[in-house]
């Protein structure tokens, strides 16, 4: 692929003063990271509120004929040659397999993959039989203190990694970054099965998906490491850390708290007290890491390399989450691969097998 590339973003969002559950507009931060790599262009948008893309556009100087607001004719107008798909996650397969038989290149979407597992693997194999490189914006892969603790783990310092836990109110849409995080970790390596609980008692739509109130959730991955999630318990902390990685000779600590102070410790069995790590001001949200994350993907997709970032490694910690819903749903163990096609907690929901207050 030439080293030139014209970028298109679907889903532009609008910009408000404090992003929340329904709208972060992440559009623009992923517009920002293209706009600092050379040879990138932003050429054009879609959004179905014109209002948005006009906004848009008008923020980043694109021509009022690059803004569209049917996403499959700027696919066929403009032709880009890689596009961002920023919108809620019930859109993103229809729009990978779009942009997949429109001829893009590359596609860098936002997380969760999808709304169901079937959505995620059809986009997964379609990028993968066009060789369309499909990447997802698990952005804190480089953030400091997930490398800086992933430099840890690599050089022995808790000794061989164990398990890997993690505290995310609930697994889909926060815990997606989590336990993805866990398969950077563990090198990559596909989970072998998976035993979990939710409840969900209120409703909870986060994008619109539906997110469990509560969960407990156990898997072992093929090379023996066991993942842990537990949380959503309403402030209570039953691990205390966004992500911990235990080892043989000692633990990392990921996310204690919000602000840099907090964002990575260790400590080795024997040691008196904890050990905090500089994250040069960082915490576990940044800054910068979405620019990182972007420009990455841009280097991969130029030079033909794997990007950590790819559909596969986030098929690792997808399947995962939707295997810990049809744990739910069966009452039992859910061995892989896991070869559903829905949602399981969307069906819980829509069959009335829980009853969810607010619904
Ligand atoms: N990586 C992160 O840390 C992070 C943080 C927040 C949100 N997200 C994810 O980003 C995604 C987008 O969330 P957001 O809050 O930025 O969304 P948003 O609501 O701010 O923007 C989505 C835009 O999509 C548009 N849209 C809806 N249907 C469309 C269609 N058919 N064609 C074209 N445009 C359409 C909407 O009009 C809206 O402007 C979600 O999947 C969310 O989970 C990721």
């Amino acid at each position: 692929m030439g080293k030139f590339l014209r970028v298109a973003i679907i889903g532009t969002g609008r910009k408000k003063e404090r992003a929340d559950r329904f709208g972060y507009a992440m559009a623009y931060s992923h517009a920002d990271a293209y706009k600092q790599i050379p040879g990138v262009e932003l050429v054009a948008c879609a959004d179905i509120s014109a209002d948005n893309g006009l906004a848009f556009a008008q923020h980043y100087g694109l021509p009022a004929d690059m803004v569209f607001e049917n996403y499959r004719a700027m696919l066929d107008d403009v032709k880009p040659d890689m596009v961002s798909i920023c919108t809620w996650m019930h859109l993103h397969e229809e729009m990978t397999l779009a942009a997949i038989e429109a001829g893009v290149r590359a596609i860098h979407c936002e997380k969760p993959m999808a709304s169901t597992f079937g959505g995620a693997r059809r986009m997964h194999e379609a990028a993968q039989a066009a060789g369309v490189r499909l990447t997802f914006n698990h952005q804190r892969r480089y953030g400091e203190p997930y490398v800086m603790g992933k430099k840890l783990l690599d050089d022995g310092v808790i000794g061989e990694l164990v398990r890997c836990e993690s505290e995310c109110g609930n697994i889909y849409d926060s815990g997606t970054h989590f336990i993805d995080m866990m398969s950077k970790f563990n090198n990559e390596v596909p989970g072998k099965w998976v035993l979990g609980q939710i409840d969900y008692r209120t409703e909870n739509r986060v994008f619109g998906g539906h997110c469990e109130n509560q969960q407990v959730v156990l898997f072992e991955y093929e090379n023996g490491v066991f993942g842990l999630v537990m949380g959503g318990a309403g402030g209570a902390h039953p691990i205390g850390a966004q992500n911990k990685f235990i080892g043989t000779e000692g633990i990392i600590e990921c996310g204690r708290d919000h602000g840099p102070a907090g964002a990575l410790r260790f400590r080795r069995w024997g040691d008196a007290d904890w050990t905090n790590v500089d994250t040069h001001g960082a915490s576990i949200h940044g800054p910068g890491f979405i620019e990182r994350a972007i420009a990455d993907v841009i280097d991969c997709v130029r030079e033909g390399r794997p990007c950590q970032l790819d559909s596969g490694n986030a098929m690792i910690a997808t399947e995962i989450i939707f295997g810990a819903y049809e744990s739910s749903r069966r009452r039992g163990r859910v061995d892989f691969p896991l070869l559903i096609d829905d949602n399981p907690l969307t069906d819980l929901v829509d069959s009335g097998a829980i009853t969810v207050e607010g619904l």
